[in-house]
């Protein structure tokens, strides 16, 4: 790393952040210098190793926003705390890449960033599947290369999928939002398989079937599945949405995969590795039928060799919450969680972070991760800008 890669702002603030990313918009930057942060933030987009953050953090820092793309375990959190460190933010809401009990062990609160990608990984779920269905990076490429001869009847048949079963694996904020998407645009058919009901998502969908059904319309129905088996043997596309953790390491697997219709459609936006990736690519070569679209991958940036060769595969590099309203809000959430911490505030306790969006802030951090393991957990404080 060379000097001339990291940017600095208000260098006389009187603590030390240090953000590995440049991050969309400004407001999460007034948000710190408010706080009284001198900001350094890393302007390469390189991912950096545990060695050049530790070299960043040095003999003083206060906090770091991170990236899912960075190594933070024990090593970095004692570093920080070493440093002086009171906060670490991840700049996501999945935090796969962080070592929560290392952090903990050394006191350092954990923040995430919730409730402001919902709706735009599920409409990249969304776009996903479509794609997938209707073969449209195929017909794409076909059209491009100046194949395209004229109309024809069988030209690039796809996939209706109105009326059918669309299942979805983890049934949280994403998977629901999701879910509803689906079953209220398209009238599918929705089975999820959790560890947890979710009875609003339930309630919803009976409340939208009565609807139809007052209507004269066919209604839609939601079923729990006892087991991930009965969703992936029935549902006609199967869209993950689970924590990346042991028990969902390579999830899908062979087998898994080989219990799916032979022309369902899989999609994942949450974590690469949750998909066993050399199984789907041999899965895909031998079901030509079958379509996958991936927003993530195994050991991404690294595809699976096989995978980009695939006609039967929609790739995209990793942009499931890429809007700017999206990455702006992250940003936002990641700064007042380090900011929060820095100056005292206890940590937001409820599900809505949208207060967090708007032009008078709550005195609070919004989601700290192991807030109830460091005993930060308190009432939150009354709305002033800051
Ligand atoms: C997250 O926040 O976990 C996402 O993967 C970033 O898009």
């Amino acid at each position: 790393m060379t000097s001339h890669e990291w940017k600095i702002h208000n260098p006389d603030g009187g603590k030390r952040v240090i953000v590995t990313k440049d991050l969309p918009g400004d407001r999460w930057l007034r948000l710190l210098i408010r706080a009284d942060c001198r900001v350094e933030i890393c302007t390469s987009t390189d991912a950096l190793s545990v060695a050049e953050i530790k070299a960043a953090i040095g003999s003083h820092c206060d906090a770091v926003i991170g990236q899912l793309t960075e190594n933070w375990g024990d090593t970095l959190f004692a570093a920080l705390k070493a440093a002086g460190g009171r906060a670490y933010s991840n700049y996501a809401v999945g935090y796969n890449n962080v070592h929560v009990a290392a952090a903990t062990r050394h006191g350092i609160p954990v923040g995430n960033t919730p409730g402001v990608l919902t709706e735009t990984t599920a409409e990249m779920a969304l776009a996903l599947t479509f794609a997938a269905a209707r073969r449209t990076g195929e017909s794409e490429r076909f059209l491009r290369a100046g194949k395209y001869q004229g109309w024809l009847p069988t030209l690039f048949l796809g996939k209706l999928l109105q009326g059918r079963t669309v299942g979805i694996v983890g049934a949280g904020r994403i998977g629901a939002a999701y879910g509803r998407m689906m079953v209220e645009g398209h009238k599918m058919h929705l089975k999820y398989y959790d560890l947890t009901p979710n009875s609003d998502l339930e309630a919803y969908i009976k409340d939208y079937a009565g609807f139809l059904k007052a209507r004269g319309e066919t209604p839609v129905t939601c079923e729990r599945s006892d087991t991930l088996e009965d969703l992936l043997k029935t549902a006609d596309c199967v869209s993950l949405h689970t924590v990346l953790d042991q028990s969902t390491h390579h999830l899908i697997n062979a087998q898994r995969l080989a219990l799916m219709k032979p022309d369902a459609i899989l999609i994942n936006t949450s974590r690469g590795q949750i998909i066993d990736e050399t199984a789907l690519v041999a899965h895909c070569r031998t079901h030509p039928d079958f379509r996958a679209g991936l927003d993530v991958f195994e050991n991404e940036p690294a595809l699976e060799p096989g995978l980009n060769e695939l006609e039967n595969v929609v790739l995209v590099p990793h942009i499931g919450s890429a809007t700017s309203w999206t990455r702006e809000g992250m940003a936002i959430l990641a700064a007042a969680n380090v900011a929060g911490i820095l100056m005292g505030f206890p940590v937001w306790q409820q599900p809505d972070i949208a207060p967090f969006l708007k032009d008078n802030l709550p005195q609070a951090a919004p989601s700290i991760i192991n807030a109830l393991a460091l005993n930060l957990v308190g009432p939150h404080g009354a709305t002033t800008d800051r």
